[in-house]
């Protein structure tokens, strides 16, 4: 499957899932702003048929290679991110995953022994980034117990294999070529922002600067009935010079520290 094919695939399930992605786009549409993507990312498990090798499958058939690493030792993950050397307008992804083994045995067990269970087509590394989740059909009760351990795990628990989120480059913004502006424009038309660490997260010295929206609430069918939880949330990333004259092309674990808070529940139920 070629990159763009990839890429539309997520990007329809995204925009289907979350209607203020949608809303943005039509907003710098009306600003006469082009989109380009900067960046989507995937949340994972480090269970060996779904980690961060598998997901990243795809993409490395298509020329991506592994780059940075990071490590969040608070919320238990590790990420990788990678890119296509040579191309720097390809969208870098960025994927992360729980490592289980940090966690409740009653956390483990509750994925692997349901991963254990199913066939082996069922992570066929072509497919699997299209797939959702895995673990359906879905409990509202395991989900709020998730929860209480990790927003992560309840998140993936639920959403699976899809785009978490899509970037918008603010440097390919003509307008609203800072993330401040990005920000106050988005504010000025109703969308909440993930405020956890301050509404930009990494500053000039980081050589990135990132902020994001609360995840969309979404309506969910569980076994017990229909529940809204927070689903997916769009990112807004500003790059700068480093002293050798290339734009700074990694991450900041410190600012994805505070982006993956995008879902969390509690922030943004009214
Ligand atoms: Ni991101």
């Amino acid at each position: 499957m070629d990159l763009d094919t990839i890429f539309n695939r997520l990007w329809v399930d995204y925009t289907e899932r979350n209607p203020s992605v949608q809303k943005i786009v039509d907003l710098f549409d009306r600003e006469g702003e082009i989109i380009v993507n900067d960046h989507i990312a995937f949340r994972t498990l480090d269970y060996p048929a779904i980690n961060i090798d598998v997901i990243a499958r795809p993409f490395v058939q298509q020329g991506y290679v592994a780059k940075g690493e990071y490590e969040f030792k608070d919320k238990h993950l590790f990420a990788r991110h990678f890119e296509i050397p040579g191309n720097p307008g390809a969208p870098r992804v960025f994927i992360s995953q729980l490592i289980l083994s940090e966690f409740s045995g009653k956390l483990q067990r509750l994925f692997v022994d349901r991963l254990d269970s199913l066939p082996p087509e069922k992570f066929d590394s072509a497919n699997l980034i299209f797939s959702g989740s895995l673990l359906k059909p879905l409990s509202y009760r395991i989900y709020t117990e998730l929860r209480d351990e990790s927003e992560y795990a309840a998140w993936f628990y639920v959403f699976g294999f899809r785009a978490n989120h899509f970037t918008v480059s603010v440097n390919a913004l003509k307008k609203y070529d800072t993330i401040l502006k990005v920000n106050q424009l988005l504010k000025e038309n109703g969308f909440l922002l993930n405020s956890s660490g301050g509404e930009v997260k990494g500053t000039l010295r980081d050589y990135l600067q990132q902020s994001s929206t609360m995840a969309d609430i979404i309506e969910v069918d569980f076994e017990e009935g229909k529940y809204s939880i927070p689903s997916c949330y769009y990112e807004f990333a500003q790059r700068y010079t480093l002293p050798n004259g290339s734009l700074f092309g990694g991450f900041v674990a410190q600012s994805a520290d505070k982006i993956f808070e995008s879902t969390d529940y509690y922030k943004k139920v009214k």
